[in-house]
């Protein structure tokens, strides 16, 4: 069977043949993607129905998934060209530990190769990434038999079939068969996607799932699809106040009313590639959802004197994300202070956080995000590479990070001194854009999550 030469060629590329590792790859027939169908068998592209096919009936439905990061899981541009590097470098089998979360329905059905350029090729079905068929298939989780016990990996079990399964218990759908799954109204659903482990080393590169599963989030009961499969204003009300929400509506144009239906948007942080492909009303959701996430608090001296040090202490509040800010790949995630002191007169006598001419952010500035290392110690950001974190400086869910400045205000300077501190966003670093983009990188964006400023007399 040539899962077995693909599993005996993964490990010995990787070259750490440990028991977890052999089991894993013996118990999960397409590792190292831990995604599954039932009978443990290939599963043809061809027997998930496009998204258009539910189109026809849960219009609203498709048109908020449509845009989406999930709908662009494999059409994205910067997932392509690290995906492409992963196959090139990361060993036999890499690229299909990336496309069990990006297209499971490729995985599943083996299908996936790649052209003479390197391309990817698969059937027009697995392009459609994340999408509606293969979510609502969803049978089961192996998230107990992972090698960490976690949901991790795409440890989803798929049976795709006429019956979607979803949270109502009395649907009577017509054309389709309807399913109630407890397994979709949990936020296990979504964190065995985003747990991204190396499968080797099991080092936890992408966390999302745990940040929650340990917050006061998950304590109070409100998951996932509360955020980010709602309405922006009952996403940051769901936040604000600990409750869940609601969201009386339709299925479709032509069911009942339902206490509570969940929208397909799925939008996280990401209005860079949503902004690139087009999806605007997605790319405006994801910089409210930023700019709804942090708080800043100012503790200002009553006076500062010229010549002389003064202190100011700048706090953090992660206030809106179920996870830690930023999330996901925190090791490329970039959330900065910009900090600016003013003299009456404008005049600049401290700063940090600055772009220089080619977009890299200033040395000394306060990030908060990871370093990831290699093996050697050395800084990566190809997860493949990935073997600790040096630090993790993400801010906790209902968290705060604090930072002090110091600056010495010139002699004879205008009081009163403004200070003012912007926590800024962006995707990338914008060397690894231009790295994984090469001539069609553009200029990245930044949003500017939140902002606080103070006045002290001289
Ligand atoms: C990432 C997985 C995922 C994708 C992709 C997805 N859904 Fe869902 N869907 C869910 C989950 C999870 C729920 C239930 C949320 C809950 O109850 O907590 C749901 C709920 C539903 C419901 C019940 C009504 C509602 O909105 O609450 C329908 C109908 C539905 N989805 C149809 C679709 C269609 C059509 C598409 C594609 C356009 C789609 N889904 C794409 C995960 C997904
Ligand atoms: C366990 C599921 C999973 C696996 C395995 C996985 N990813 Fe992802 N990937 C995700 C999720 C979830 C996100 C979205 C996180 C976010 O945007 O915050 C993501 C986002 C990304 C992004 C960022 C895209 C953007 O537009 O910012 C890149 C690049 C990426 N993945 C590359 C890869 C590569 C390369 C591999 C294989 C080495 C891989 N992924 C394996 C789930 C996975
Ligand atoms: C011919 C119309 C029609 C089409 C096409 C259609 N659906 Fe439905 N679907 C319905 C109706 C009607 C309901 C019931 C809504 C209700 O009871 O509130 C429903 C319910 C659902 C539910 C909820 C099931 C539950 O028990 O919670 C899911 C999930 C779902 N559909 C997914 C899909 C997906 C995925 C597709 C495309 C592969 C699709 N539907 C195509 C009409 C349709
Ligand atoms: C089959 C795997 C899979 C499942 C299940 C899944 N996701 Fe995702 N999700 C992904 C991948 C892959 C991406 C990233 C695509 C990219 O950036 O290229 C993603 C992206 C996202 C994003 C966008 C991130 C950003 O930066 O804007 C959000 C939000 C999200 N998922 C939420 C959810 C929620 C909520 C659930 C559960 C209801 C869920 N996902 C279930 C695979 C999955
Ligand atoms: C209380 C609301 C809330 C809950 C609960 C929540 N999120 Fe988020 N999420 C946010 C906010 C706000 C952001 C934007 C700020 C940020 O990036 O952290 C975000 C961002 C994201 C991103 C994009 C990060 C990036 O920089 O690319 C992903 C992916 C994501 N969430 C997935 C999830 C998953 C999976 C869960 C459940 C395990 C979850 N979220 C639970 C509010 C929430």
């Amino acid at each position: 069977m040539r899962f077995t030469t693909f599993i005996i060629m993964f490990i010995s590329t990787w070259l750490i043949i440990s028991p977890a590792i052999t089991s894993a790859a013996e118990n999960f027939p397409f590792f190292p993607s831990l995604v599954n169908s039932d009978t443990g068998e290939q599963v043809p592209s061809s027997d998930f129905y496009p998204p258009k096919k539910c189109a026809g009936c849960h219009r609203e439905l498709y048109k908020e998934w449509n845009g989406s990061m999930h709908s662009n899981a494999i059409k994205d541009p910067i997932f392509n060209a690290l995906w492409k590097l992963a196959a090139d470098e990361g060993g036999e089998g890499t690229e299909n530990l990336c496309a069990g979360c990006h297209t499971a329905v490729g995985t599943l059905a083996g299908e996936i190769t790649r052209d003479d350029e390197g391309n990817f090729q698969m059937s027009d079905i697995a392009r459609e990434g994340v999408q509606c068929h293969l979510c609502h298939s969803i049978v089961g989780t192996s998230m107990l038999e992972t090698p960490t016990n976690m949901p991790q990996n795409a440890s989803i079990i798929v049976r795709p079939s006429k019956v979607m399964r979803g949270p109502f218990k009395d649907a009577e759908p017509m054309w389709h068969k309807a399913e109630y799954s407890e397994l979709h109204t949990k936020a296990e659903f979504c964190g065995n996607c985003h747990n991204v482990f190396h499968p080797a080393n099991n080092f936890h590169i992408e966390n999302t799932y745990n940040e929650w599963k340990f917050s006061i989030y998950a304590q109070k009961g409100i998951i996932c699809q509360d955020c980010h499969m709602m309405p922006i204003e009952k996403a940051i009300e769901t936040a604000k106040t600990l409750t869940r929400p609601k969201n009386p509506g339709k299925a479709t144009g032509f069911s009942k009313e339902r206490e509570n239906i969940f929208t397909h948007e799925f939008v996280g942080a990401n209005f860079t590639v949503t902004a690139m492909l087009g999806a605007d009303k997605h790319a405006e959701i994801a910089k409210k959802r930023l700019k709804s996430a942090a708080s800043i608090d100012l503790t200002l001296p009553a006076k500062a004197t010229d010549d002389g040090i003064t202190r100011v202490k700048v706090r953090v509040n992660n206030i809106g994300a179920g996870h830690n800010l930023p999330t996901s790949l925190t090791e490329v995630r970039q959330v900065w202070l910009d900090i600016k002191v003013l003299d009456a007169e404008g005049k600049i006598i401290y700063t940090r956080g600055d772009l220089d001419e080619k977009g890299n952010i200033a040395a000394g500035t306060d990030l908060f995000g990871v370093e990831a290392v290699d093996s050697e110690g050395h800084h990566t950001i190809k997860p493949w590479e990935i073997e600790r974190f040096t630090y993790n400086n993400t801010i906790p869910p209902k968290g705060y990070a604090d930072r002090e400045y110091s600056f010495i205000v010139p002699k004879g300077s205008k009081g009163p001194i403004n200070f003012r501190a912007t926590l800024r966003y962006r995707g990338y670093p914008q060397a690894v854009a231009n790295y994984l983009l090469g001539d069609d990188a553009p200029t990245l964006p930044i949003v500017d999550m939140t902002a606080a400023e103070g006045s002290v007399p001289l």
